[in-house]
């Protein structure tokens, strides 16, 4: 991360920060250092801006509950102080992304946001964090740029960049030998970047992309796509589409007779959290992601567990990243012992933490994304089962970051 970055993401608000800070003292009348201070009188402020309604509905939920589900464990407090969540729906929809997040900068006053979902709503949204300095967690969204050229100090992401999980299925077709391939996506940001990093291990390999074929997010209107496919026979098809869109895409391969004819792949976004209602026309997919339902890890058995518990359902990558960023903030907030105006200090603390994750414990790379295995995946009875390691601990290339 440049110096000269660093400095410009954190001036504003260190300031504002500052200036609070002081007046909590003085309101308070109080001989305490200044942050217990404040600790003694007011929450954290943390804004979810995540989908609550639309197709990607089940994500926001489960990000929010395995988020919850983090800050209850660490007793509801952070670095001493209480915390307040103001949760607010994205809609997972772009034209609004700039609008609410304003409205949790300036309005809301919050001190970290956590969110979104859409990568159309990452990129406005991070554009005013990063001005702003407002520090934020981004629980899935994978737009390459916000961890690429949009990098800044107060920008962390506990998911993946859409790059990442596309990346270690192009090798997994070519050591199987299957040379012609399909991708069929929804045709916005996070669709063509996770056909990107496929085709950067797939074409680069010697394989080749007879046709892409891009369906208008979040229409589920996938009929002509079906058609042209089972004309073109590629030896396999790999597919961007989650939530809502996932189950329908899925559902509707199997029922145009596909399903034994040509190997459907993608991203795990495919059968992720959506397996179980994708029934007979999921089961025996593969697909590649930084987490397996069955990982067995102390974390991931303690999480899911928890999670089952906590909700009466099961839990998938979505609440992994919403736990994660949980501890993530946690690690910075502790570290600062509640005074988020050290700014500089807090995200010098996120940095450095080793997140024991469900998924397995990572780091972040300096442009601030996890550093991450991958694994290959199997639907086997409705749970996305861990086939092998894909690729071990794999950085995106944050291309344009000067980190
Ligand atoms: C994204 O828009 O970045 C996105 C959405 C849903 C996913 C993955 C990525 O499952």
């Amino acid at each position: 991360m440049g110096k000269k970055d660093q400095n410009k993401g954190l001036s504003r608000r260190s300031a504002l920060g500052l200036i609070g800070a002081g007046a909590g003292v003085m309101a308070a009348g109080s001989a305490f250092p200044t942050k217990f201070a404040i600790g003694a009188q007011s929450k954290i402020k943390i804004g979810t801006l995540l989908p609550y309604s639309g197709t990607y509905t089940w994500l926001g939920q489960s990000i929010t509950n395995s988020f919850e589900l983090a800050l209850a464990q660490a007793g509801g407090k952070l670095g001493g102080r209480g915390i307040e969540l103001i949760k607010v729906d994205s809609e997972a929809k772009p034209p609004k992304a700039a609008e609410l997040t304003n409205k949790l900068i300036n309005q809301e006053k919050v001190d970290f946001i956590v969110g979104p979902v859409h990568s159309g709503v990452a990129m406005a949204m991070a554009k005013i964090a990063r001005e702003e300095g407002t520090m934020t967690v981004i629980p899935n969204a994978g737009a390459n740029q916000v961890t690429g050229p949009l990098c800044s100090p107060n920008i962390f992401r506990t998911s993946f960049s859409n790059w990442q999980p596309g990346h270690p299925m192009g090798k997994v077709l070519l050591e199987e030998g299957k040379k012609n391939v399909v991708l069929c996506y929804w045709g916005y940001g996070a669709g063509k970047q996770s056909a990107g990093g496929f085709k950067d291990s797939f074409v680069a390999g010697g394989g080749n992309v007879i046709k892409e074929i891009a369906v208008p997010f979040p229409k589920v209107e996938f009929q002509a796509a079906l058609t042209e496919i089972a004309s073109i026979k590629p030896d396999a098809v790999y597919a961007f589409f989650a939530g809502g869109g996932a189950v329908k895409f899925v559902k509707d391969w199997a029922a145009a007779g596909l399903k034994d004819k040509i190997e459907l792949v993608g991203p795990g976004f495919l059968t992720e959290g959506v397996a179980k209602a994708q029934g007979a026309a999921g089961e025996g997919l593969r697909t590649t992601l930084h987490y397996a339902d069955g990982l067995d890890n102390p974390a991931n058995r303690a999480y899911r567990a928890a999670y089952k518990k906590t909700y009466g359902k099961e839990a998938d990558v979505y609440g992994v990243q919403g736990f994660d960023a949980g501890q993530l903030i946690k690690a910075g907030v502790d570290a600062v012992q509640g005074d988020v105006a050290a700014q500089k200090a807090m995200v010098a603390a996120m940095e450095g933490a080793v997140i024991d994750s469900p998924r397995g414990q990572w780091v972040l790379s300096s442009a601030h994304n996890p550093v991450q295995n991958f694994y290959l995946r199997q639907v086997r009875n409705g749970r996305n089962e861990m086939v092998r390691v894909a690729m071990e601990n794999l950085a995106d290339p944050a291309k344009g970051c000067s980190a």
